[in-house]
């Protein structure tokens, strides 16, 4: 099941294993299916191309709208799609409205659920991700963890079956897609910008987005910072329908605004900034993974490895804390890249090997 952007990332490194030699050899084989939940040009179709991504087998294009119509869109062409195909397992990637309705009209068919990147929690029932999180949880039978902290996060509300620790579908992702950026984007020359001088920065949670006293205070401080670095913002739809409605199309002025990027551009990206200011959760980590450090504009994270091992730091939404952790951030020495081992010194990445996909493959055939 996939049907939004971060979705395509996850499901790209699982489908891989799941249809390469691996998932042939256990016998196992996918039928994919795209809500539509995006469906932008940049914000579906790219992915799909770049990470060579089978076309879905069926494209419910139930497009925008509030989160009711949509997760009922999906029910309701979901029950069709599961009723006649009758899968062993229904696969569910990460947190978003595609996730919860996937998972809750494949329960009520009594299909079992799995789910990837299970046992997250923000602990703040505010966020529409953590509603669906929590409810995917508690209706499947497989539940594939990133992290040890997410494991606990199961157990304290008591399931402790079906779980796998697996390790983490984007570090899979980032190891093995990553490797293809340099080669196959442009990015650096097309927006002529230097690697290590500029600050790569993404706003789209909807508790950001769509609270004006929030929006308000980040782009105050990316504004700050823009004084000094140039601030790099490739603009999620929903941001962008927001400042145009409030009449702020002004406050990005001094900022390097451009479309939402392609993933092998965003990662060259990210690889290239000097700090990434994010509220995106895989943009946090696939900043840890290339060893660039990250401003956080979120009051709480899922991911608190990143934090814990000082890669991260937390800033909420107010432009004096936003500039602060930049400047803590740039003063620091770079860590470098996870993947060439420098940050992991002696202990386990906290994200896995690289090889989730392989783990979450196994399981599958053997259930
Ligand atoms: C969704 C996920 C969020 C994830 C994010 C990644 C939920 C509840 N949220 O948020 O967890 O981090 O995807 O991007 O599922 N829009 C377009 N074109 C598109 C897609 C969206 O214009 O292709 C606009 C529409 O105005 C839409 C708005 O963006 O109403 C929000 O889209 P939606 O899918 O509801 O949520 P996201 O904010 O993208």
């Amino acid at each position: 099941m996939v049907g939004a952007r971060p979705q395509f990332v996850k499901a790209a490194a699982v489908s891989r294993i799941l249809r390469g030699e691996l998932g042939q050899r256990l016998g196992l084989s996918e039928y994919l299916v795209h809500t539509g939940q995006h469906y932008d040009e940049n914000m579906s179709q790219v992915f799909f191309d770049e990470l060579s991504i089978p076309r879905p087998d069926v494209d419910l294009g139930v497009g925008s709208g509030t989160h009711a119509q949509t997760t009922a869109r999906m029910l309701e062409g979901l029950e069709t799609v599961f009723s006649g195909e009758k899968a062993d397992v229904v696969l569910v990637y990460g947190d978003t409205n595609t996730t919860l309705a996937a998972a809750l009209a494949a329960a009520k068919l009594d299909l079992p659920v799995a789910h990837v990147e299970a046992g997250l929690r923000s602990f703040d029932r505010r966020m529409p991700e953590e509603i669906n999180r929590v409810v995917a949880d508690h209706l499947s039978a497989l539940l594939f963890c990133p992290t040890d902290a997410a494991v606990a996060n199961l157990a304290r509300e008591g399931v402790a079956t079906g779980v796998h620790q697996v390790g983490d579908v984007m570090y899979d992702a980032a190891l093995f897609y990553g490797a293809l950026a340099p080669a196959k984007s442009h990015v650096l020359e097309r927006l002529a910008l230097a690697p290590g001088l500029f600050a790569l920065a993404t706003v789209h949670r909807q508790e950001n987005t769509d609270d004006p006293e929030r929006l308000d205070g980040i782009l105050a401080g990316l504004t700050e910072v823009a004084e000094r670095l140039p601030v790099v913002l490739p603009l999620h739809p929903r941001t962008r329908k927001t400042v145009h409605a409030l009449g702020w199309k002004q406050r990005l002025a001094s900022l390097r605004v451009v479309d939402p990027l392609s993933y092998l551009d965003m990662v060259s990206l990210e690889r290239a900034a000097a700090v990434i200011i994010t509220d995106s959760g895989g943009v946090q980590k696939e900043a840890f993974f290339y060893g660039v450090p990250c401003v956080t504009l979120r009051d709480q994270t899922e991911w608190v490895e990143t934090v814990e091992l000082g890669a991260n730091r937390l800033a909420g939404a107010e432009p004096q804390r936003i500039r602060q952790a930049v400047d803590a951030a740039c003063a620091e020495p770079r860590p470098g890249a996870l993947e060439s081992g420098s940050r992991a010194s002696g202990s386990a990445l906290p994200y896995g090997d690289g090889h989730a996909a392989e783990r979450i493959v196994e399981v599958l055939a053997a259930s």
